[in-house]
This record gives C-alpha cells, sequence and structure tokens, in this order.
C-alpha cells in the first residue's frame, strides 16, 4: 500500500507539473483529493487492515496527503483563485494576450524617405543638417550680407542672448556646410526642419519642413536643373504640367520657381490654388558664382543647381488634405489614416 501510495504522489506531482489551464488543475485537484479521488479510495482501503497496519500506514498516508495537498495549495492556478476580499482574481495565464498599439511613421517621415528614394535613384548622398546656425551659414556666405534687403524677406527666429545664431529659415545652409568637407563633383539631398516667425494659417506653419538639392560639375546647365525637377514632381504625382517663372534669390543666378497646374481643379482655378490655377512648389536656379567661391569652388571650371522646396506642401498635395497644421498636432484620428 505504500509504494501505491508513493505511485500515487508521483502521479499527482507530474501531472501538475503539465497542467496549463485552470480548468484541468481543478479536475486535477478533484481527482486525487476528491471525495471518490485517488486518495479517497485508498482511506477506504484502509479500513479493512489490522489496527497495526492502520497505525502504520495511517501516519505514511497523512504525510503524504499533506504534501500533496501543499502541492495544490503553492501551485499558481490554487494562489490566485480567491483574495482576500473574497473576489475572484484569478488570472488565466492561457487566454491569448492583448495585442499593443504599435506607433507609425509620421506622414511627414513617410514623404521624405519617398522623396529621399527618388534622389538616392538619380545618385545624391544625403545629409542631414543643424536647425541652430549662424548667420555666416544661413545668410552671409549665400550672399545675404548683413545689410542686404533680402534678408527681410525671410522672418528670422534669432536665439536669446545668442549672438549672431539663428533658426535657420531655410536649409540652404547646408550648401555651404556640406561643401566643407566635399568637393565637385557633387549631388546632395539635405532634408530637415526650418523655421520662420510668421503667423500661421491653413497653409503656413512657424515650423515646417524643407528639402534642399544641388548639384555641382563641369557642365552642369540649366535644363539639367529643369529635367532633374521635372523627373522629381513626375515620380511623385505622375505627368505634371509645369511652369518655370523668374524669381530671385540672391544665392542664384538666374534664379526660378517652378509652379505646378493645380492638381485639384487642373488649372481651371480654385481655393487650393487660390483661383490661379498655379501652385508654387519649388525655388531654384543656378548656384551664384558668389557661392561656389564661398564653397571654394572655381566658378571658372565648375557649375551648379541648387533647389528648395517644401515637404509640408508637397505632402499635403499628394494625400489631399487641405491644412498644414493637421500635420504638426498629434491627433492620433488624423495619423492613423497614414
Ligand atoms: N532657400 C530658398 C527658400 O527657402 C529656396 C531656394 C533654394 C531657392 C535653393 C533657390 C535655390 O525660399
Amino acid at each position: 500500500m505504500k509504494e501505491l501510495l508513493e505511485k500515487i504522489a508521483r502521479e499527482a506531482e507530474e501531472a501538475l507539473s503539465r497542467v496549463n489551464t485552470k480548468k484541468d488543475f481543478e479536475r486535477l485537484r478533484y481527482d486525487f483529493l476528491g471525495r471518490s479521488g485517488k486518495l479517497a479510495d485508498i482511506s477506504k482501503q484502509m479500513k479493512t487492515l489490522s489496527a497495526e497496519e492502520k497505525k502504520n500506514i495511517g501516519k505514511f498516508f497523512n504525510e503524504l496527503k499533506n504534501s500533496i495537498e501543499n502541492s495544490f495549495n503553492a501551485h499558481p492556478f490554487s494562489k490566485n483563485d480567491d483574495s482576500e476580499d473574497g473576489k475572484k482574481t484569478f488570472i488565466d495565464y492561457t487566454l491569448p494576450g492583448k495585442a499593443g498599439a504599435l506607433g507609425s511613421i509620421h506622414p511627414i517621415g513617410q514623404f521624405m524617405e519617398k522623396v529621399i528614394s527618388i534622389f538616392s535613384s538619380m545618385g545624391y548622398e544625403v545629409i542631414f543638417g543643424n536647425e541652430v546656425e549662424t548667420e555666416r551659414y544661413n545668410f552671409d556666405f549665400l550672399n545675404m550680407p548683413k545689410d542686404h534687403p533680402s534678408r527681410d524677406i525671410q522672418d528670422t527666429f534669432f536665439i536669446k542672448g545668442q549672438e549672431d545664431w539663428v533658426l535657420r529659415t531655410h536649409t540652404s545652409n547646408m550648401q555651404i556646410r556640406s561643401m566643407e568637407s566635399r568637393k565637385p563633383p557633387v549631388r546632395i539631398l539635405s532634408p530637415g526642419r526650418v523655421y520662420r516667425h510668421e503667423a500661421t494659417d491653413a497653409s503656413h506653419e512657424s515650423m515646417f519642413y524643407q528639402v534642399e538639392g544641388f548639384a555641382i560639375d563641369r557642365d552642369i546647365k540649366l535644363t539639367d536643373l529643369l529635367g532633374t525637377l521635372r523627373m522629381f514632381l513626375e515620380a511623385i504625382y505622375g505627368k505634371v504640367k509645369l511652369r518655370f517663372r523668374p524669381h530671385y534669390y540672391p544665392f542664384v543666378e538666374p534664379g526660378l520657381d517652378v509652379d505646378m497646374a493645380c492638381l485639384i481643379c487642373g488649372g481651371k482655378g480654385c481655393s487650393v490654388c487660390k483661383k490661379t490655377g498655379w501652385l508654387e512648389m519649388i525655388g531654384s536656379g543656378m548656384i551664384h558664382p558668389t557661392v561656389l567661391k564661398n564653397m571654394n569652388v572655381d566658378p571658372k571650371i565648375w557649375s551648379g543647381f541648387a533647389f528648395g522646396v517644401g515637404l509640408d506642401r508637397l505632402m499635403i498635395l499628394y494625400y489631399g488634405i487641405d491644412d498644414v497644421r493637421l500635420s504638426y498636432q498629434g491627433d492620433v484620428r488624423f495619423l492613423r489614416q497614414f
């Protein structure tokens, strides 16, 4: 009988080690310790024993029963059964878990990746620049000296208590910065945040994204610029109708603005294009000889084009969003759509 008891104890331990639902656990407890369970069976059989044997086996039986009960009580399925206040707090570890909410890449970030991949495929190197900049890199080296009226065009945030430091007003600072450690020929793309002290409205924010691009080589011509920009816009929007318009930027000569026939109304005029039929997309031009010199590049040998494009603008047109401010409000109802 002792052997039988030992066998039951081993079985109980073994079964407990494998049980993995609360239900199975309770059934096991009943099988071993219940009123008609295995131990109860033995206890019944013990009645037929002599007084001497009873005494002997009885002690053994009780020890073993205690140990089996302890094993059951120590098991997690047992412990979590009832908390002190009597409420069920049992945790079923076998239930499938809830999936945690995952974040996602912001639409601006996704769009930046798109622009980067288009230019990477054309051999452009991508450089991320600094947003806090000195006036020299943001203005002076770009042919915008201190008293030059062109400096008023951009409403600059100055850094308090820091002489000469500003939040960059455009990504053009990277034209100069990146050429400090490079020699032509180069093709460079530099996306990032820029800051302007302006009133915000549906199409203006005081912080926004630009992508600067430029190429310097021996025989870069205006047509290379036009072809590159068309390729870029068509890679995003498909076939587009473009208009190149002269525009003054101190760091290029000649300077051009690129307009695209409004995607919303097809050129007829609507609220998005402010009834003009055209959307202003890109500022660009041939890099000014003075700027090339500031890059330590000889304008007699090398020439280059540069452009700057508002990433937010490109993005909202692509998705058909009618207010740039939505981009920066962090509203998940908006963000979930991308
Ligand atoms: N930096 C100009 C702007 O922010 C855009 C530009 C870049 C124009 C490069 C010409 C060449 O408005």
